[in-house]
């Protein structure tokens, strides 16, 4: 079993991954009844909290059902991540998730992210602050190191156990690496194997195939596997994978319906949470993997993303399930 604090998530918790435009509170409620473990918010910006910027501070709605739910922050500044906790801390997540992975330009610039992988003393320093500010469990996601010839993850996530972060999410690619290249776990089992090692360590990166979520369970041992990508627009894929665990077997693709009632509601969470033009707008990233593998599908596709108005997309949907509702998907 393992234990975020005082949090159980059950035996090889499956996490829904932090993305930014993604991980929104609608895709979390529809991961969190496909059977994710433990949901995070994408990553919210410690400066934009602090500003009260209404982009940054719209990040923070959680809802009831989706718990346990982590809002992930990001920052470089002792003080203005200290003051972003006790905002966070009234929006009442049962986690706290630090982002010291990010690998993009402007955020890296500033220190933060995968930036703060280059100063290691500051990313153990700023962790510890953060635990001792506040009673939520602290967890850190982060990268492999900031290049190959920087890797010292093991050494890393002692130091972060040791300052009192309650588990550690990893993805299997340094900051160098960006997204290219498979991401390696190797190092990731060596951090669990570290005989210290007593908080959970989740496995992240390129988990797209329920063998590959058990293979991260059972050769390299890890507490969990962080899911990112393979869910965008499916997230079925978590009860494939429990379903895999459970059966062995592969259990049967969503149906039509099942597609198409889930892009609805997904669309009418969105527009409920941020009205008709944003949720119209937000959503339309997820549609492509909702109807993949449907043969000359552009045309229904286009309807659904080139109009400003709900009705039209809901209509999209209707039309998309009375001709492609026996379709059946592999
Ligand atoms: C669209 C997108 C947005 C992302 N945003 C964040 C983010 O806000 N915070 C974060 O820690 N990682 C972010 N990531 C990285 C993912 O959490 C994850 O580490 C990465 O995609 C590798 O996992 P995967 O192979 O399962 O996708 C993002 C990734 C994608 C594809």
């Amino acid at each position: 079993m393992a234990k975020i604090g005082n949090i159980d998530v059950g035996d090889f918790p499956l996490l829904l991954a932090p993305m930014e435009d993604v991980s929104d509170p609608p895709f979390r409620a529809l991961c969190k009844e496909q059977g994710a473990d433990v949901v995070y918010t994408e990553f919210i910006s410690s400066e934009g909290l602090i500003r009260d910027a209404a982009k940054s501070v719209m990040k923070l709605d959680i809802y009831e059902k989706e718990r346990p739910v982590g809002i992930q922050i990001f920052g470089a500044v002792l003080e203005s991540m200290l003051r972003s906790i006790e905002i966070v801390e009234a929006s009442g997540p049962d986690i706290i998730d630090i982002n010291f992975g990010c690998p993009v330009k402007k955020v890296v610039s500033k220190g933060a992210g995968a930036g703060i992988l280059k100063d290691i003393d500051l990313m153990v320093s700023l962790t510890e602050a953060m635990v001792k500010h506040t009673n939520l469990p602290i967890t850190v996601k982060t990268r492999l190191g900031w290049d190959h010839d920087s890797i010292k993850i093991v050494e890393v996530a002692e130091r972060l156990q040791d300052v009192g972060c309650k588990a550690i999410s990893i993805h299997g690619r340094t900051r160098a690496q960006l997204y290219k290249g498979n991401a390696d776990w190797a190092p990731i089992a060596d951090v669990k194997n570290n005989q210290r090692m007593h908080i959970p360590v989740f496995g992240n990166g390129d988990v797209d195939t329920p063998e590959r979520a058990m293979e991260m369970r059972d050769k390299y041992g890890l507490d969990g596997a962080m899911i990112g990508r393979a869910s965008i627009g499916y997230p079925w894929f978590f009860r494939e994978v429990k379903h895999f665990f459970e059966t062995g077997t592969h259990c049967a693709p969503p149906t039509m319906t099942e597609r198409v009632e889930a892009a609805k509601r997904h669309l009418q969470m969105s527009i409920d949470w941020k009205g008709e033009k944003l949720g119209v707008f937000e959503t339309r990233r997820h549609y492509t993997n909702y109807f993949k593998g449907i043969p000359d599908f552009k045309q229904y596709r286009m309807k659904m993303v080139t109009s400003d108005e709900s009705v039209d997309v809901f209509a999209a949907f209707d039309e998309v399930l009375e001709k492609f509702g026996d379709f059946q998907f592999s």
